[in-house]
């Protein structure tokens, strides 16, 4: 990685400069986004796709050149783009607005974010469909047997995180499609953690529904995206309706606009949208190959330091090659949020700590196989990206080993 990229982030100038290390949760945005967010409120702060006035019409080509950078980037050119607020916003789309029947089956893994967890049991709970969630094996690796099983079993639907938040494990998802397929099930992917960090080819994996958000990949707050097919959205009501969202209404009836209309109720996020193309055009300079194996080498020697530090319990699979740029642990005795604000008071280091709202995996886990003889309330995770250096990583590693020594009764750093 170009070590020029840390100039772009105006983040990163502090003084003293910050380790930032919680990039699962949100990445930090380079100054060509924030320029165009800017120029959004200084130049055309007005309203597209309606204004015929031509800063209005301006504003509605920025928005439809982002919506044609989100098909090339993740390399979906024959599928949809509808913009969301995030990705959980994305897959309530799909959960609340899918045709379900009573009894129809719905399959999760065992360690989905609540987003990809809550609306499907909300769905349970409105129309009785079965919510089914697939444990992960011992290595926390996906249970392609167990998951068989429950496919022939029957499912209308397949829902499951590409990449894990909670330990970085990405998984095998051309698999699970081609099976779920066979099977006449949806694919929806939660897709917040693998859009940011690898090279995508929706087209080619021909998932029915992939979902992301932009905070978490350099862009700005607030703004996601639902990549679908358009047979797959077929007969999905809108969450959320009203203006923009039709072509006519009378006072006893309306008729629906079309796809990507339909599904994009009220104003738009049209500052967030214009300012997420310069992010992936940023990304797309790197390239998503580099940007994948900067994250690996960094993740390979964070996760070698760790293990050296002693009284560390890394969350598996072990090999840092399987879990992207994240790795969750736990330290013997001790709070994660505890080790996190120490961390950030003492290094300016910034890790994520808790449940990572994985809250179903760690209630899973009191009994589950996975971390046997370790008090699993919570872990603390380092994500990484872009512009993390492997000196940020033997920075975090000796703040690490005085958190430890600390609670051995030694000096903290
Ligand atoms: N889901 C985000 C994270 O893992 C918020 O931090």
């Amino acid at each position: 990685m170009d070590p020029k990229v840390r100039d772009d982030f105006p983040f990163l100038q502090r003084d003293p400069a910050p380790i930032y290390f919680d990039n699962a949760c949100m990445t930090l945005k380079p100054r060509q986004v924030i320029d165009a967010i800017n120029d959004y409120y200084t130049n055309m702060p007005v309203c597209g796709g309606r204004s015929v006035h031509s800063v209005g019409m301006d504003v509605t080509m920025r928005v439809e050149e982002s919506r044609e950078a989100f098909r090339t980037f993740f390399g979906a050119k024959g599928r949809e783009v509808i913009f969301t607020k995030n990705t959980t916003e994305a897959i309530n789309v799909v959960a609340k607005g899918y045709p379900f029947e009573r009894g129809e089956r719905v399959i999760l893994s065992g360690q989905e974010h609540n987003s990809n967890l809550v609306p499907w049991l909300q769905v349970a709970r409105a129309k009785g469909i079965e919510v089914v969630a697939v444990p992960p094996t011992p290595e926390m690796t996906f249970d392609l047997e167990a998951f068989a099983d429950e496919l022939r079993k029957g499912a209308a639907m397949v829902a499951l995180t590409h990449t894990s938040n909670l330990n970085g494990y990405t998984a095998p998802l051309a698999e699970v499609v081609g099976m779920a397929h066979e099977r006449g099930a949806r694919v929806l992917v939660d897709g917040a953690q693998s859009a940011p960090h690898s090279r995508l080819d929706l087209d080619r994996l021909d998932v029915d529904f992939f979902a992301l958000s932009v905070h978490k990949m350099l862009g700005p707050t607030g703004l996601g995206a639902l990549i679908a097919s358009s047979g797959a959205l077929d007969g999905i009501e809108p969450l959320i309706a009203g203006g923009g969202t039709i072509i006519r209404t009378t006072y006893d009836d309306f008729t629906f606009a079309g796809v990507p209309e339909k599904f994009e109720g009220g104003l738009q996020h049209f500052a967030g949208i214009i300012g997420a193309k310069p992010a992936l055009d940023y990304l797309s300079r790197i390239g998503m190959d580099e940007v994948e194996a900067h994250e690996r080498r960094l993740n390979a020697r964070l996760t070698q330091g760790l293990v050296e530090v002693g009284g560390v319990t890394i969350v598996p699979p072990l090999d840092p090659m399987l879990r992207s740029g994240i790795t969750s642990f736990l330290v013997d005795g001790m709070n994660p949020h505890d080790i996190a604000m120490m961390l950030d008071q003492v290094g300016h280091i910034m890790v994520r700590s808790g449940r990572h709202c994985v809250d179903s995996w760690f209630e899973a886990a009191r009994d589950g196989p996975w971390l046997p003889g370790h008090d699993i309330s919570g872990t603390c995770r380092a994500s990484l990206y872009i512009y993390n250096t492997e000196e940020e990583v033997d920075i975090f590693l000796e703040n690490m080993r005085g958190v430890t020594n600390f609670m051995g009764g030694g000096p903290i750093a």
